[in-house]
């Protein structure tokens, strides 16, 4: 399949599978504290999309994953399992919140700190939310996906962190994973050319240490880095428009977008 436009009565479905994710995200928020575990936190999430929203949790069984939502704490990159761990001061969380209504998905992420984290910690958690700006910001027909990801990892190495390979950004709609693949570094002007009508997400992976990543073998999903460092992650589902962009999982807090 190749990357799809979507038309305008798909947009309104894909407008509000995105509204619901981050409703998830903001309704969660209260609930991301100290002692809280993870499993916790996906019964909440799970019960509110489901008898809430009416809506679906993507990931539960979604090749094989077991729960509804993906936790990732300190030096988990992504697809944590929800699980008996507690939260605990100083720790710095990724929730990732996928729903499916009416046939469309919207998939969206951010960081929540448990106490205040360390000064690196809050670092990297404001630069890598700074790199999905820098990604979003150049949204508009014309730009090539490159130039996003080119972008992304110019502003991760200015602060000496790194950007994760191996996991990235794709196209969204009626599947959860459509192409493009959306590359979170890269060189200027290389990839597919955005138009009108394409959905898909940036979600980019930034580590306080090297790049490199780790999969646990033990339960096939949970990735780590490497060497251990903290790494961060936010991710919006974008629609790209005739000028420019619409951030379908865009949070009230976020009035910087
Ligand atoms: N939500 C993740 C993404 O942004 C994918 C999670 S797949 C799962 O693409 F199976 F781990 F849920
Ligand atoms: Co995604
Ligand atoms: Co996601």
């Amino acid at each position: 399949m190749s990357i799809t436009i979507k038309t305008a009565e798909e947009i309104e479905k894909m407008r509000t599978a995105g509204r619901l994710a981050a409703d998830v995200l903001m309704m969660v928020e209260p609930y991301v504290v100290a002692g809280v575990t993870t499993e916790e936190l996906n019964r909440i999430c799970h019960d509110y999309i489901v008898e809430t929203q009416e809506a679906i949790p993507a990931p539960l069984d979604y090749h094989g994953f077991p729960k509804s939502i993906c936790t990732s704490i300190n030096n988990v990159i992504c697809h944590g399992i929800p699980s008996q761990k507690r939260l605990k001061k100083g720790d710095i969380i990724n929730i990732d919140i996928t729903v499916i209504k009416d046939g469309y998905h919207g998939d969206t992420s951010k960081m929540f700190a448990i106490g205040k984290p360390s000064i690196r910690a809050q670092r990297l958690l404001q630069i890598s939310r700074e790199c999905l700006l820098k990604g979003i910001e150049l949204v508009r027909p014309g730009t090539h996906l490159g130039d996003i990801g080119y972008a992304i990892q110019k502003h991760a190495e200015r602060y000496h962190f790194s950007v994760v390979h191996e996991y990235c950004g794709h196209g969204i709609g009626r599947d959860f994973h459509e192409e493009p693949q959306v590359l979170h570094y890269g060189d200027k002007g290389t990839g597919p050319v955005l138009q009108s009508g394409m959905t898909f997400t940036i979600e980019p992976m930034i580590n306080a240490g090297k790049r490199h990543s780790k999969l646990n073998p033990k339960d096939g999903w949970t990735v780590t880095t490497k060497d251990r460092s903290l790494s961060s992650q936010w991710e919006h589902t974008l629609l790209v428009t005739d000028d420019g962009v619409e951030v379908l999982t865009r949070r009230e807090e976020e009035d910087d977008l």
